[in-house]
């Protein structure tokens, strides 16, 4: 497996790959690789001959008050797990490889970034967009697998990649749960046991409503709000629950038969910061 920090080095393989004819798989990441990554890694590899990791925690996708020093790092671990699930490359830059000079442009995010982790988040997928943008120019896979778990990043980065004519597929990953319910987060490690405990009641909470859904319930705001209060009385502080459009992840108050949703939560357990979602299709 190629370990390089070097942005022509991992272009100059990607080249020799394809002189081959072998197809490119891309799996983005922030590193401190957990199962949900492997299982990205993995589908990639059985849509494309060899797959390209990289490991690079994007100091524009963090706002001013943000985890960005403390987010965990853990490259050599990393490394024998992109090994173990037969990543060909990974591809590790330093901030100052990515981010050489001056920014003379700026992305801007209009309807897909407005709500969900988007209002709350200032700044988040405008630097999402960036670095993806920069990855998939310098990689140029034929592939490249993005985790369900953060439906919005997937939402705005397919789009992107359609609005800019990248010529990339994106493919989602399922999320991927630890026996109790809790997805699977690089950040779960800043929980402590008690929140770890705790912690899974997102879940159990987006769970229930889905199954209310299911059985009929079309304007599910006060069950909405019901789950709300039960999550804040076990110490959870809520950034937001709700059901999203899948089309356009506007909130929506009524559901209808034909449409997809996006049920999904964010929530803090101390500082940390949870995400999770269901996508129902009715
Ligand atoms: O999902 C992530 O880990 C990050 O947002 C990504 C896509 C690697 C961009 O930094």
């Amino acid at each position: 497996m190629l370990v390089t920090e070097s942005i022509d080095e991992i272009r100059n393989t990607v080249k020799l790959w394809r002189r081959e004819k072998l197809s490119v798989g891309f799996v983005p990441t922030m590193g401190a690789l957990h199962e949900g990554h492997l299982s990205l890694i993995r589908q990639a590899k059985q849509s494309a001959d060899r797959v390209v990791v990289s490991i690079f925690v994007n100091p524009e996708q963090f706002g001013p008050n943000e985890d960005f020093d403390r987010y965990p790092r853990k490259l050599e671990e990393d490394l024998k797990l992109c090994r173990k699930a037969r990543a060909a490359a990974v591809f590790r830059p330093e901030v100052s490889d990515m981010y050489p000079g001056d920014k003379y442009f700026e992305i801007k995010i209009r309807e897909l970034g407005r709500h969900m982790c988007g209002a709350s988040r200032p700044g988040f997928f405008e630097g999402i967009v960036l670095v993806v943008n920069k990855l998939l120019n310098i990689i140029e896979p034929d592939i490249a697998v993005f985790g369900q778990k953060d439906i919005q990043q997937y939402l705005i980065l397919k789009q992107m990649v359609e609005e800019f004519n990248h010529g990339v597929k994106l493919e989602m990953g399922k999320i991927v749960r630890a026996n109790d319910g809790l997805a699977l987060s690089s950040r779960n490690t800043y929980l402590s046991n008690d929140e770890r405990l705790k912690a899974p009641s997102l879940y159990r909470s987006l769970s229930y409503i889905e199954k209310q859904v299911r059985e009929g319930v079309d304007t599910p705001s006060l069950l909405i709000e019901h789950q709300k209060n039960e999550l804040e009385a076990k110490g959870f502080e809520i950034d937001y629950l709700g059901v999203f459009s899948m089309d356009n992840i506007e909130p929506v108050e009524k559901l209808e038969n034909g449409r997809s949703y996006i049920l999904a939560g964010a929530v803090y357990l101390g500082k940390t910061r949870l995400i999770d979602n269901i996508l129902i299709e009715l």
